[in-house]
């Protein structure tokens, strides 16, 4: 069930060399992105969504009370040091019903520069122990890279639909340094839920409204819907899809292009129900710097100035923890 407010495009001319066909698709995501700002891309290739659905519950459902505390993230456990990807956001009993694994970039080692140099956003991944958890790491971080070519399929529809080559976020958007993040983020069924939020229109949410910390955003949210997208009569809902990834545009690419793709500004309902949610959030390497424009209208300057997205990210994920709150 799926209809104007967010359209499904297919998405696999992204993946060939037909230019023509490609650019029927940069003209759909130019007119979601003009519109809603949300769009499903069907064909997108990734065979492997049942298995990460299994994977992702299994490793939430079985993981031990002292896991948790091992694997937090330093906001919760002041023991685990920055430069290490304790990527565990802990539920707490009556407080906060949600809990999400969040890695990086695999080829983020201890011999990677940045690393070495302790370049900000940059963590190597701590993963849970390889036998309790067995196969956990290797099926995430091939799930990493997979992400990763269908984003940049994504983003040569991105450029097409911005009068751009192809290749404009190439250079940019690399193996080596991008600072993209995979979020695995369950919700559970409780009888007892704990106190939840309410938006102004008396909606009770789970996540406030908020524009996404990225160049896009490509979420894998299955069965149950629950986002609601901004728009100018007030909220509305998204449905979920169990075989198309949702994108939508992030502050960065809003900052690069003017605000011709603005960032849709969205929020997650409460519902209680067992769900997950499970984002790939879209990122650039951190010295890379998109110098802004006016998209179509070469000649006229755009109000913003450069800025790296190192940054840029660096500011908006603290931004987000201000007004939003430790997820
Ligand atoms: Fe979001």
């Amino acid at each position: 069930m799926k209809d104007d407010l967010v359209p499904t495009i297919d998405i696999s001319p992204l993946f060939g060399n037909d230019l023509p066909a490609k650019r029927k698709v940069a003209a759909e995501i130019d007119k979601a992105s003009r519109s809603s700002g949300f769009f499903f891309a069907s064909n997108h290739g990734v065979d492997v969504l049942d298995e990460l659905v299994k994977t992702t519950r299994k490793f939430h459902q079985s993981l031990s009370e002292e896991e948790k505390w091992n694997l937090a993230i330093v906001a919760y456990n002041k023991e685990n040091v920055e430069q290490k990807r304790n990527g565990y956001y802990l539920p707490i009993e009556g407080k906060k019903a949600v809990e999400s694994y969040c890695y990086l970039n695999p080829s983020f080692t201890s011999e990677h520069p940045k690393i070495k140099a302790k370049v900000p956003c940059h963590e190597v991944n701590i993963w849970p122990d390889s036998k309790k958890h067995q196969g956990f790491k290797e099926f995430n971080e091939s799930f990493y890279w997979k992400l990763f070519d269908v984003s940049a399929a994504i983003l040569r529809g991105y450029a097409l639909a911005l009068g751009k080559e192809e290749t404009f976020f190439d250079e940019h958007f690399r193996k080596e340094d991008t600072l993209s993040s995979v979020r695995l983020i369950r919700y559970p069924y409780l009888e007892n839920y704990p106190p939840v939020k309410t938006a102004k229109d008396g909606t009770k949410v789970s996540f406030e409204s908020h524009e996404d910390a990225s160049l896009i955003t490509v979420l894998y949210q299955p069965f149950v819907a629950n986002l609601q997208v901004e728009m100018p009569d007030g909220y509305k809902s998204i449905p979920s899809s169990d075989d198309c990834f949702l994108v939508n545009a992030g502050g960065y690419m809003a900052w690069i292009t003017d605000n011709y793709y603005r960032a849709p500004i969205h929020r997650v309902k409460w519902v209680n129900a067992e769900r997950l949610s499970l984002p790939y959030f879209v990122m650039l390497g951190y010295d890379s710097t998109v110098e802004p424009f006016v998209p179509h209208k070469p000649d006229e300057k755009p109000k913003r100035p450069a800025l790296s997205y190192g940054d840029y990210f660096s500011k908006a994920r603290v931004d987000l923890v201000v007004s939003n709150g430790q997820t």
